[in-house]
């Protein structure tokens, strides 16, 4: 399948380890050109590197807390003075702490907001000018299974990513007419630093070992393993494409089978 990413133009937020870097290494290996960002700027640029030397493809690393709104424009600003537009986003952000509800402040909720909530929308609302202006773009946030079926411990994940949902539907319905396709993705277990964390958070928890913590999280997914996060990039890869250009506004998990609802 020609999925027509060749010379695309992307910005992979949260992008320097992990699901945001196996998406924009996905990207950069159809062709397309990509900005990549994270805090640290030394991970970040060896992730640039390392895309760059395995895809041939232009990559330009902006180190950004996408959480801050100002970085986020700046962050906007130099990929479009770089590479004269954006046709695809891709919003991703760092994990929540996990917990409950009492080992949470108010503080906690409204951090939780900025990170995986409003990360989104200023992000959003950087990019849509310009993909108005080309005609055409994919927008694809980056939630969790969470969204679907809440996990438990993970309060803030389940609070503020609901809100991205109800934000992307909107926005899938207004922007619809632009030829703006908004959807979300819902990783349920993918390997990477992020399940290591919380895995090493349930071993305490519940005082077993980490390898005992990560067969408990495992023990509910169907396919009976965890999954790599090329497995989940493929599909984010998918929607950025040209042939997805009948999806907007649907909310799709790569879970392995865990969630246990019917949609
Ligand atoms: N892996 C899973 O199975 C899974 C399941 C459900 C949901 N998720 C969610 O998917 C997202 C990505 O998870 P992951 O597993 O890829 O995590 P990860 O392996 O820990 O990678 C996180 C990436 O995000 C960057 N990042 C963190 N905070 C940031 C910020 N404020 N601004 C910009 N970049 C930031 C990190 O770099 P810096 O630290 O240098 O900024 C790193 O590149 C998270 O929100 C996570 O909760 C993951």
């Amino acid at each position: 399948m020609n999925l027509g990413l060749t010379d695309k133009i992307a910005v992979v937020g949260a992008s320097s380890k992990g699901l945001g870097k196996a998406i924009a290494f996905g990207l950069a290996q159809e062709g397309a050109k990509v900005t990549v960002c994270a805090r640290n700027s030394n991970t970040l640029e060896t992730t640039a590197e390392e895309i760059r030397n395995q895809t041939n493809s232009e990559v330009l690393a902006v180190p950004t807390d996408v959480s801050q709104p100002e970085q986020v424009e700046s962050l906007i600003n130099k990929a479009i003075a770089h590479f004269g537009g954006i046709d695809i986003l891709v919003n991703n952000a760092g994990g929540p702490r996990a917990g409950r509800f009492d080992d949470l402040s108010a503080e906690d909720y409204l951090n939780a907001v900025h990170l995986n909530l409003m990360s989104t929308i200023n992000l959003c609302r950087a990019v849509v000018p310009t993909m108005r202006a080309r005609g055409g773009g994919r927008i694809i946030n980056l939630t969790s299974v969470s969204v679907k079926q809440p996990v438990d411990g993970l309060m803030l994940s389940n609070m503020a990513r609901t809100g991205v949902i109800g934000f992307a539907k909107t926005l899938a319905t207004e922007l619809a007419p632009d030829k703006i396709l908004v959807n979300n993705v819902c990783p349920g277990i993918i390997f990477t630093d992020r399940i290591k964390q919380l895995a090493t958070v349930r071993a305490e928890e519940a005082g077993i070992s980490f390898d005992a913590a990560l067969e408990r999280m495992t023990a509910d997914i169907p396919l009976g393993r965890i999954g790599d996060p090329e497995e989940f990039a493929n599909l984010v890869v998918f929607l950025a494409s040209e042939r997805a250009s009948y999806i907007t506004g649907a909310t799709i998990q790569a879970d392995g089978g865990m969630v246990k609802s019917l949609l």
